[in-house]
């Protein structure tokens, strides 16, 4: 049977429809993950959750150690990964609140670890990315939301910025003309890492901003956790009906 990990980004730290059976903390050659990984249930599917921030929050992006966490959630026999990442809108539809499942991804992040194959080689190993998001589990996270009408965005592409700063109103310019439609700094080299390892990964990202130089003034924490608030509990509903399915 598959078995279903879920990572939370930032405003899903714990899952409130997630029944724990127990925590485990766990240790791996590359460190430590984030934090101890949760055992436990949703709508009576077995899940593995794991706070990519740490369940205080206190791991900035550029500071999680990404090989841990999908080495972690691989030896604990997951072999999906549903990813769950606070963005940036760029496109106009990304407004606030809404969920979407990116299809593409482009990496402009600098100095993170972001791979398994460099040392004890045998041979070089170049993993194929060209569809970077595993089509069988967005399809699954696609269906679910038209299913209980959550109005998602269906694909887009989606810059992963270093962070841990926003961007200036110029870098979101930038993106779009790149062909970025949402920004995140989590998105990479997760993604990647988790291909290496051969587990089926998406991305379920939710809009907790307009990209800067989008709306009107600074962006704020205060105004990233109200709608992120929102977005984490169309999540919530999601992964209710899609865990079960998987
Ligand atoms: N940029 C990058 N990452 C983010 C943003 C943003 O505007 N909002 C939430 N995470």
């Amino acid at each position: 049977m598959a078995k279903l990990a879920i990572i939370g980004g930032t405003g899903l730290t714990s899952l409130k429809n997630l029944e724990i059976i127990n925590r485990e903390v766990v240790h791996t050659p590359y460190g430590e993950p984030s934090a101890p990984l949760t055992h436990g249930s949703i709508a009576g599917k077995e899940v593995l959750f794991l706070a990519r921030h740490g369940y205080g929050h206190t791991i900035p992006p550029h500071k999680v150690n990404y090989r841990a966490n999908i080495w972690a959630l691989k030896e604990a026999g997951a072999d999906h990964i549903i990813a769950v990442n606070a963005v940036g809108g760029i496109r106009a539809d990304m407004t606030p609140g809404r969920i979407v499942i990116p299809h593409q991804i482009i990496d402009y992040t600098w100095n993170r670890i972001n791979t398994y194959f460099e040392e004890g080689l045998t041979h070089v190993t170049h993993i194929d990315f060209t569809e970077p998001y595993c089509p069988g589990l967005r399809r699954m996270l696609i269906d679910g939301a038209r299913a209980i009408g959550l109005n998602a965005v269906e694909e887009g592409v989606y810059a992963t910025t270093q962070g841990p700063r926003l961007e200036t109103a110029a870098e979101i310019d930038k993106l779009e003309r790149d062909g970025c439609d949402l920004v995140g700094m989590t998105g990479m080299p997760e993604a990647a890492l988790a291909r290496e390892l051969d587990i089926c990964y998406a991305c379920c990202a939710v809009v907790a901003n307009m990209g800067a130089g989008r709306s009107n003034g600074a962006i704020t924490m205060e105004e990233i956790e109200q709608n992120l608030n929102e977005g984490m509990e169309r999540v919530r509903r999601l992964l209710e009906r899609v865990a079960p399915l998987v």
